[in-house]
């Protein structure tokens, strides 16, 4: 089968298509036929060598969206023929496998390229808000970088739990952030956030590119509150009384539940994901895609092979 990756690190050029064979089905598996795959700034960073230099051929990618080929013996939630998304395994690939934990059902109105889109970011987001965030109905949400892939996703659940939201984000971005529900808006490049929003939050979202200033989410947090933060900067010194999680994936949480919410909600129209740019399922699709994340950019990055 076609699969795209490399085995050095280096920029998007370093990105190869290679012919190697279908994945060896575990009974626990689920053989998905690719159809739209997301690309997500972690692999960015680990085709970059951010976490190790690669010695060996890695297939990257755990967002994918596409049609049941096969199932192991154990599998009996899923049929061949399914449209499903999943968190699954190596899938910048023509097949990617995964599990029943971590796939579900696409609602027809859905894309595939609107179900990949939702992957990581969206897992990332729902955990953010439920699990590292402990999120109440009812509570002031300051989310930040709301005009992102995860901030976009987890202002909107936020808004669905019956938050108030505040979002943060560039002032060309404002119109949009505003467009999925969120009447506060705070642009970072006008305005400071830790002034204008001084002791606000129940909950501060950290979800901005790497996380940018940890001291300003605790200049927003109410004292008592909690953020939940992309940022790894673990020495934050401060005299408020906040409690401060760091996001990363997790296994206390289903990655189903947060699928499953998130389809939910797009197919009540009640939750939507901005696509930048739908790439051709080639090589040179590939390697645009990651020049793109390379760069500030506006909405998702998605392969398509077919993005309906
Ligand atoms: N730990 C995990 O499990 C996990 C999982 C997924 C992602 N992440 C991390 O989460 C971050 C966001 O990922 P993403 O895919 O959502 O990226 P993205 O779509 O590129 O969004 C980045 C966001 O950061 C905002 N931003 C940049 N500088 C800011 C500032 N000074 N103040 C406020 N907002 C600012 C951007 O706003 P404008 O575009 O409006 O400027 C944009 O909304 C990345 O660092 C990523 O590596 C972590």
């Amino acid at each position: 089968m076609q699969a795209f990756g490399y085995d050095h690190s280096g920029g998007p050029e370093v990105f190869e298509e290679y012919d190697v064979a279908l994945p060896t089905l575990k009974d626990t598996d689920i053989l998905i036929e690719n159809k739209a795959f997301g690309l997500n700034n972690f692999e960015r960073s680990q085709r970059a060598g951010v976490f190790g230099a690669t010695t060996q051929r890695r297939i990257p990618g755990r967002d994918v969206a596409g049609i049941v080929k096969q199932t192991g013996s154990a599998i009996t939630k899923f049929h061949p023929g399914d449209r499903v998304v999943a968190h699954g395994h190596h899938s910048y690939a023509e097949y990617a496998t995964s599990s029943e934990a971590n796939t579900v059902l696409i609602p027809a109105q859905i894309s595939f390229a609107a179900a990949a889109a939702i992957v990581t970011p969206g897992i990332t987001a729902y955990n953010a808000l439920h699990y590292f965030g402990q999120a109440q109905p009812g509570q002031v949400v300051i989310v930040k970088g709301a005009s992102g892939g995860v901030g976009s996703l987890a202002a909107q659940l936020a808004l669905n739990l019956g938050d108030q939201v505040i979002g943060i984000g560039s002032s060309r971005n404002e119109a949009y952030v505003k467009s999925l529900g969120v009447t506060e808006y705070v642009a970072y490049d006008q305005q400071d956030p830790a002034k204008v929003l001084q002791d606000q939050a129940d909950l501060v979202i950290n979800a901005a590119m790497n996380g940018a200033s940890s001291q300003e989410d605790i200049a927003m947090v109410k004292p008592g509150g909690i953020i939940a933060t992309v940022a790894h900067d673990e020495a934050v010194v401060t005299d408020k009384k906040v409690q401060i999680n760091h996001i990363s994936p997790t296994r206390e949480v289903p990655d189903t539940k947060a699928l499953q919410t998130i389809m939910d909600l797009m197919a009540s129209q009640k939750l939507t994901i901005k696509i930048g740019d739908v790439l051709p399922f080639t090589l040179a699709g590939v390697r645009q895609g990651h020049t793109i994340l390379e760069n500030p950019h506006a909405g998702r990055v998605i392969i398509a092979k077919d993005a309906n």
